[in-house]
């Protein structure tokens, strides 16, 4: 099975992927997490990568979509995926159908996190992830326990580098030219779910529980 999360910068995709994956049983693929692993450790894909990610740029289609199929023909991807992230152009999604199609797998399923546009900002301003593994928190929705540490993992907070107001203004304008033609996309297909994602994280994840049984 494999499901896209859709949803604006913000949307709460990170938040939500997590715990969306282990109750379907499958394995959490954030392509904007496995930039961010590349560009940490220094590898030609990372270096290429982060002039594009600092200006709230998407990466080349091509690069993307590679990284993508690689992830999913590990052995732990098998059962399936939660993408978070990806695909972000109709051109990935159509590679994303081609792929599912060439390798035997029922076609995606995209769920909508459908945000109010003015809670954005105040939520992406005040996110802090952790250096490990990304685990998202929020100065005043999701605090950490101790500050400025991960609650999961006890590695170091810190605020994402694409997260200052204009980088994330000119994000959210990327999303509407490039990737909110995926609603209407997977509409089409018959393959969307839209979920109201306002409100606190935790009545988000009832919400998409409420739903999760449509997908089995
Ligand atoms: P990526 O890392 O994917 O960033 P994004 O899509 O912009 O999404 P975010 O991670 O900002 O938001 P999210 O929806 O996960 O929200 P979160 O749960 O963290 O991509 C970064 C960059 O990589 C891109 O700009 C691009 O350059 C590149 N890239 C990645 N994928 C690509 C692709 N496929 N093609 C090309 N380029 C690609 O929540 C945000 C904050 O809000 C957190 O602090 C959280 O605690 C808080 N929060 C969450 N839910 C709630 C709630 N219900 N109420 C209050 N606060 C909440």
């Amino acid at each position: 099975m494999i499901v896209v999360l859709l949803g604006p910068p913000g949307g709460g995709k990170g938040t939500q992927a997590v715990g969306l994956a282990a109750s379907l049983g499958v394995v959490h693929v954030s392509t904007g997490d496995l930039l961010r692993a590349h560009l940490a450790a220094h590898t030609p894909l990372g270096v290429a990568a982060e002039a594009y990610m600092s200006r709230g740029e998407l990466v080349p289609d091509e690069t993307v979509i590679d990284m993508v199929r690689a992830r999913l023909a590990e052995p732990d991807a098998a059962p399936g995926a939660v993408l978070d992230g990806f695909p972000r152009t109709v051109a990935q999604a159509e590679a994303l159908g081609r792929l599912l199609l060439e390798t035997g797998r029922t076609p995606a399923h995209a769920i909508l996190l459908d945000v109010p546009r003015a809670d954005l900002i105040r939520r992406l301003t005040g996110r802090r992830v952790c250096r490990a593994a990304g685990h998202p928190y929020h100065v005043e929705f999701k605090p950490p326990r101790r500050e400025g540490v991960c609650d999961v993992d006890q590695s170091e907070l810190y605020q994402r580098a694409d997260d200052t107001i204009a980088t994330v203004t000119n994000r959210l304008e990327v999303y509407d030219r490039e990737t909110a033609p995926l609603i209407g996309y997977y509409q089409a297909l018959g393959r969307l779910t839209t979920i109201e994602a306002g409100g606190t994280p935790a009545e988000v994840t009832a919400r998409l529980a409420g739903r999760v049984s449509d997908l089995r």
